[in-house]
């Protein structure tokens, strides 16, 4: 298929390649070599939106410094306007343009960056970049992501990206370029392309950090296990478990949904489920579904986590039942969204 560059001064932009699955897609499907990355760059100055991978999920990118693009992102996926977005950046240095850093805060940044942690910075006023979707907030998430794309596309910009995860608002987020062709073929927005960089290896968002206050606090479980981060320092990080971050069930916000609902801590499957199973047991319970790590490993089960969710999400079965998850390590991360998946639906 005819490769046609990106020409936003024409008709907006040209599908490079079409997706079999999805015919009638109407943004760009880039590879993650140097000239698609430079195509997506074009795309992100012309003011338009890019999803691109990075280690956790796939983001859908915005230039920070354009309004305009910035609150197309809330439009695009049909995010609650007084949501914050995280500002991806490729190094400290960039980071620091527009955020202060406490000394405790830096630390981290070099403990952790670039990787999976978002810290939560108070913004510079100085600082000409948007991260919400109404007034201007006073504080920045700020991430290094690790991936190799997201490095190359900050850098071929210059300028910081904001990107929430690439995914409607409430539904699974996601981890492959499928994921996010399929949550935009429908209405694609402002979204011109879509940066195929293969399976996100982590699978599971940031761990947050509010670096706001002289405590820091961990605002979302995410996948840098916060009980790893050394405080032999002069600062410590509140650990909160999972059941502190959603103490009753009536905070918890539906999120991460897929269209079933899901049953958590299963023994035995209830007639028109599908188990989405883990550890060496499954068979036990049921053979129809998937095993999100057959020899019980959490960082495995991450990485299929989403995956296996939108899979098994299919109008045949009645409900997504699911096996428990040890509640330690990056399984207090899969159990957060596995909560927030089965929580009551508004
Ligand atoms: O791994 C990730 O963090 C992915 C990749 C794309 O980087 N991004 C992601 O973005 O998960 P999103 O928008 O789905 O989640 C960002 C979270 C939200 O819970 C948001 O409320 C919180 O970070 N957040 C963003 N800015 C904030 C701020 N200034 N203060 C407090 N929380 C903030
Ligand atoms: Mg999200």
């Amino acid at each position: 298929m005819d490769r046609v560059g990106y020409s936003p001064a024409q008709d907006g932009y040209h599908v490079t390649v079409l997706s079999m699955n999805h015919p009638a897609i109407s943004f760009a499907i880039l590879k993650d070599d140097d000239t698609d990355i430079a195509l997506a760059v074009e795309m992100l100055r012309a003011g338009k939106l890019v999803a691109f991978p990075t280690e956790t999920v796939y983001g859908l990118g915005a230039d920070a410094t354009n309004r305009e693009a910035v609150l197309s992102i809330y439009t695009t996926k049909q995010r609650p306007a007084n949501n914050p977005l995280i500002m991806h950046v490729s190094s400290l240095e960039m980071a620091q343009r527009y955020g202060d850093f406490s000394s405790a805060a830096t630390e981290l940044a070099h403990q952790y960056w670039p990787g999976p942690l978002t810290l939560v910075i108070p913004k510079k006023a100085s600082a000409a970049v948007y991260n919400d979707g109404r007034e201007e907030i006073a504080t920045i998430a700020i991430r290094c992501p690790a991936h190799p794309v997201a490095q190359h596309l900050i850098t071929g910009l210059g300028r910081p990206i904001v990107a929430p995860s690439a995914n409607r608002s409430g539904k699974v987020s996601a981890t492959s370029a499928d994921h996010v062709i399929s949550e935009f073929s429908d209405a694609p927005g402002n979204l011109a392309g879509v940066i195929d960089g293969g399976h996100c290896a982590v699978g599971i968002e940031s761990t947050v950090v509010d670096c706001t206050h002289g405590n820091m606090r961990v605002l979302r479980i995410g996948s840098t296990i916060i009980d790893e981060i050394s405080y032999d320092k002069n600062f410590s990080v509140s650990v909160s478990s999972a059941s502190e971050v959603m103490p009753s069930p009536g905070m918890l916000e539906s999120h991460y949904a897929p269209s079933l609902p899901v049953r958590l801590n299963v023994e035995r499957l209830e007639e028109g489920e599908v188990l989405l199973g883990f550890g060496k047991d499954m068979a036990i319970i049921a053979t129809n579904g998937l095993n999100l790590s057959p020899s019980g490993d959490l960082t495995e089960a991450a990485h299929h986590l989403y995956d296996y969710l939108r899979q098994l999400d299919s109008p045949q079965y009645k409900a997504i039942a699911v096996m428990p998850i040890p509640d330690e390590g990056v399984g207090m991360a899969i159990n957060d969204r596995l909560r927030r998946a089965a929580a009551p639906r508004s």
